[in-house]
């Protein structure tokens, strides 16, 4: 069952601040929010950052791909002019520098394992030691029978990676993420041991919903951007869904 946040914040702050940076968080917890979802990748160094595309172009001008272009030179790229000048010069963070971010800021996170093609299996192992390290005095105290509030969850579209972050973080939850849920679905749940199943609302049927809680998962959907049809998949039983407009979609909507 779903014991996390119900509204969380898209790639940090929505569409108001550049996806997957530091201002993107302190957007996301300006506005309220005590939740984020983020993407993370590998660098050429294999130290985890937050990206979305494995190449850039989009958020970060010029070509090339991330996981050519160490953590050290990502580090002076420039991903937030993409999106308005007062955001630039805003760097690409490591995953690191985001946890302790959201650490001091009591924001949970829903950390999304995004492999570069090719990368699946290291990426979910890496970000999975890093996220031992990184929280191991919440592990400490959720084995001591604590809660798994203070942990992050993991999602991804990748099944190896999830499966390799099971092996390396087993006490990290996991949701697998799919863009429209798959027959096997239980079946795959069940190997990767996940407390959750991830999906686009677009492909979801009201049936789904409840045949996936009545398993025992917590259902979460992205990225529903109105209020309208926000309601309806709250509705449908849907445990939480994240979100571009921050604006519109407050943390505490119902
Ligand atoms: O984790 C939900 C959502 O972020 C998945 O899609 O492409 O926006 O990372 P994407
Ligand atoms: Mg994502």
């Amino acid at each position: 069952m779903w014991c996390y946040p119900k509204v969380i914040a898209h790639r940090g702050g929505g569409t108001l601040a550049p996806e997957n940076t530091l201002a993107a968080m302190r957007c996301g917890f300006a506005r309220g929010f005590r939740a984020v979802e983020f993407d993370v990748m590998l660098s050429a160094d294999s130290v985890p950052v937050l990206m979305h595309d494995p190449q850039f172009g989009r958020t970060v001008p010029g070509h090339g791909r991330v996981c050519d272009t160490s953590a050290q030179q990502l580090a002076r790229m420039d991903a937030g002019s993409w999106l308005g000048p007062q955001f630039a010069g805003e760097p690409v963070p490591t995953y690191e520098q985001v946890v302790h971010y959201c650490k001091a800021n009591n924001i949970w996170m829903n950390v999304e394992i995004k492999p570069a093609p090719g990368h699946e299996r290291e990426t979910g192992r890496v970000v999975a030691q890093w996220t031992q390290r990184l929280f191991a005095a919440e592990l400490a105290a959720y084995r001591a029978g604590g809660n798994d509030r203070t942990l992050p969850l993991f999602s991804s579209f990748s099944f190896d990676a999830l499966a390799e972050a099971q092996d390396a973080a087993p006490q990290i939850p996991r949701g697998w993420l799919v863009d429209a849920i798959p027959p096997d679905w239980r079946e795959r749940l069940s190997e990767l041991a996940a407390v959750a199943l991830h999906t686009n609302h677009k492909n979801l049927l009201p049936e789904r919903v409840q045949a996936v809680r009545q398993a025992g998962y917590g259902l979460f959907c992205y990225t529903v951007n109105t209020p309208e049809r926000a309601r309806e998949l709250l509705g449908w039983g849907v445990d939480a869904f994240c979100t571009d407009r921050i604006d519109l979609i407050g943390p505490d909507f119902s």
